[in-house]
């Protein structure tokens, strides 16, 4: 996200560092405060209710084989493993002021060897995908949650870690099958309304089951809801109380439709989900695949909701490994929620005209307070009654 210099003829030059979205491959990829490139992929964000800085948790560089070309005897087998165990996959964690950085990396903050797990003969080296962490009030620690699963991704299980600071260390804690079901894609939901914490996932890819986290946030308590099979999903509440859930279709690495649902009530025990569609309007949804939603609120306090995404394949011309990131702002109209384009815009004012087109920028753009933040007076479909929101519980991001 390197910050850009919009120069008005009239006023002096302003740096507003803009959201550049890695849409193709010629995109320029994010980088760190040591010049390094950002590798925090299936990304989970949480502002630490301790220090209030912002930690982005995400998979370490992705890979294009979990063994790399497979070797051909036991002993060449056992270096490769503590090769492969000392790279990757992981957690990489950064932390930041601000969501528009500059990211400070703060480490590997879950490891390979951390992870106690044996399936048959295999014990490991282990996929670790899709990391959530949640501050658990009660306990006072921060809970993390990860797919966990072997190359064949037959293990399908979560693991849980936890650690009393957002960087770590943090402690393997268990490898589980949540209510006893095969788990794959997943995200932690923290509602904002009534601190409940809630696990999503894909069941066994048939089909997607919610439930309940236990007190201590370690474990679940038995499935309150399932919806036909989606994956790469992410829950958000408005302040009125309306959930939507963002997810995407099943097809590996490779983007598809964005599939956005809604529904009104008060917990996500059997929510009546209404299904509102694609809201990108583009067949691969931009390139984009969901891993989390963060709620904030602009330089005037407006809340809006941005979409958080990998590029997995179209990011640079070595595919996954050179996976980048699609962050853009939710857009709320008179009866629909869309998800415009944007090459680059700010977390300041959302939803200013700052980049219509790519490679050009035009100057800071009027303010725009509109229907496109939270404001869904009147908003309804299928029978879903959304009423005017309070002010929002959203967290400032700028
Ligand atoms: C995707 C999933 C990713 C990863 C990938 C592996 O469908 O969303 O998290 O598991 O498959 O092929």
């Amino acid at each position: 996200m390197p910050p850009l210099v919009l120069n008005h003829s009239s006023r002096p030059v302003v740096e507003v560092p803009l959201i550049r979205s890695c849409f193709r491959e010629n995109c320029v990829h994010w980088t760190d405060t040591q010049g390094q490139r950002i590798e925090a992929h299936g990304a989970g964000l949480l502002q630490s209710p301790l220090d209030h800085r912002w930690y982005w948790y995400g998979e370490s560089e992705k890979y294009a084989n979990l063994w790399g070309s497979w070797p051909l005897n036991e002993s060449a087998r056992h270096e490769r493993r503590a090769a492969v165990r000392q790279a990757a996959p992981g957690v990489n964690l950064y932390s930041a002021g601000s969501l528009e950085g500059p990211w400070r990396f703060e480490g590997r903050v879950l490891s390979q060897w951390m992870i106690r797990a044996r399936l048959g003969q295999n014990s490991g080296p282990w996929i670790v995908e899709r990391p959530k962490v949640i501050f658990c009030a009660r306990t006072s620690q921060f809970v993390m949650w990860f797919h966990l699963d072997d190359s064949e991704y037959h293990f399908r299980r979560v693991g849980v870690a936890t650690s009393s600071g957002p960087a770590g260390p943090f402690r393997f804690v268990h490898a589980l099958q949540p209510d006893g079901l095969p788990s794959l894609d997943m995200s932690l939901f923290h509602d904002p309304g009534d601190g409940v914490g809630y696990f999503v996932r894909s069941v066994n890819n048939s089909y997607m089951g919610i439930s309940r986290l236990s007190a201590d946030m370690l474990n679940t308590t038995g499935i309150i809801s399932t919806y036909s099979v989606l994956e790469g999903m992410a829950i958000f509440r408005l302040a009125n109380g309306t959930y939507y859930m963002i997810t995407s279709h099943l097809t590996g690495w490779d983007p598809n439709p964005l599939v956005l649902l809604r529904a009104a009530g008060s917990t996500l025990d059997n929510p009546l989900w209404v299904n509102m569609g694609n809201p990108t309007g583009h067949q691969t949804s931009f390139n984009s695949q969901p891993t989390f939603v963060v709620e904030c609120r602009d330089v005037s306090g407006d809340a809006f909701f941005v979409y958080l995404a990998d590029n997995w394949i179209h990011a640079g011309p070595r595919g996954l490994k050179d996976a980048g990131y699609i962050w853009l702002p939710f857009s709320f109209g008179d009866q629909s929620v869309s998800l415009p384009k944007k090459w680059g815009w700010s977390m300041r004012n959302p939803f200013a005209n700052n980049a219509p087109s790519h490679g050009r920028t035009q100057g800071g753009g009027a303010r725009n307070r509109s229907m496109r933040h939270v404001n869904t007076a009147g908003l309804a479909a299928g029978g879903v009654r959304v009423t005017e929101p309070s002010n929002s519980h959203g967290d400032s991001c700028v």
